[in-house]
């Protein structure tokens, strides 16, 4: 369970970036938050991470038997095993293009094991074989040995998502993690993470309403670094406005077509194809 409590972040030029974010996610949930661009989503994750310090406020990660972890506040050691409890999903994959698809993986429990077994031997075949069945939960077992960097946008977001579950986190962080693929694709991480949060919760940042409204549980949304919606995950036209100001158009832009077969005739040249001329 995680438990944010009034967290608060300003500049030194006093601008107002947290402005008292609390809220908590429990067993079993898959909660989305969505928000405006700058409005503070990313910067709230990075707080529960401890990779920002938060001037106030405080987040706690309660683990399943009862151990706890003030993440806002707590160094060294305690930090790392903090982290480590916290499976992270990024937009950018963060993963390591030159090693094997089964490597990639396996780096998620790399701050686990004693730096000198790391050296020495490496994984155990049992590891081996664990991060066999992670990658298989995320339907990607027949590219354990395929170089990462040959791999697709959505394929490598399944291996960022089988290193997340190899860590065998308390919580996942997701920030915008299908930001960067096509509809097809940000289905099928949607329908991966949606089982996990069963046993293991989500939460994560996404920029579409309409993905959060099919697969979480429910929905925080963050405005000028304030929480100003927390509740069921389909939220009214007119909610959106008010998170969204001008951007909804762009967060509600339809799903593009699919491309068209080939051979096909071409259709008309639109947007990056079309020469520069005044209007
Ligand atoms: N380390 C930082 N130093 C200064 N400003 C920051 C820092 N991190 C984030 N910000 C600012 O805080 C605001 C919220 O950022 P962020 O949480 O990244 O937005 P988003 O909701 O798009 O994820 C933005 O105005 C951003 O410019
Ligand atoms: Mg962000």
């Amino acid at each position: 369970m995680l438990h944010v409590d009034r967290l608060t972040k300003s500049l030194p030029d006093g601008r107002v970036l947290l402005n008292g974010i609390s809220f908590t996610v429990s067993r079993g949930e898959f909660v989305g938050i969505l928000g405006a661009s700058g409005a503070g989503k990313s910067l709230t994750l990075r707080c529960i991470l401890g990779l920002t310090k938060a001037d106030a406020g405080s987040a706690r990660l309660v683990e399943p038997d009862g151990r706890s972890f003030e993440l806002t506040s707590c160094t060294g050691r305690n930090q790392r095993e903090a982290r480590r409890r916290m499976g992270v999903i990024f937009q950018g994959f963060n993963l390591v293009k030159r090693l094997r698809v089964l490597d990639n993986v396996m780096i998620g429990r790399l701050a686990q094991i004693h730096p000198l077994r790391s050296w020495l031997y490496g994984f155990t075949d049992a590891e081996a074989e664990e991060a066999v069945q992670a990658l298989r939960q995320v339907k990607m077992e027949t590219y354990a040995d395929r170089v990462t960097g040959s791999l697709s946008g959505g394929e490598m977001q399944r291996v960022a998502i089988a290193r997340a579950i190899f860590q065998r986190p308390s919580l996942f962080l997701a920030d915008e993690p299908i930001a960067a693929l096509d509809p097809s694709n940000s289905l099928a991480i949607m329908k991966l993470l949606q089982p996990l949060s069963r046993t293991t919760p989500v939460l994560g940042v996404f920029h579409q309403p309409e993905m959060t409204a099919r697969f979480c549980t429910r929905v925080i949304a963050i405005k000028r670094g304030a929480v100003v919606y927390d509740g069921a995950p389909g939220l009214s036209h007119a909610e959106l406005e008010e998170i969204y100001g001008d951007e909804l158009m762009q967060v509600l832009r339809p799903t593009p077509p699919a491309a068209p077969p080939a051979g096909s005739e071409p259709g008309p040249a639109v947007g990056l194809l079309l020469p520069n001329h005044p209007s």
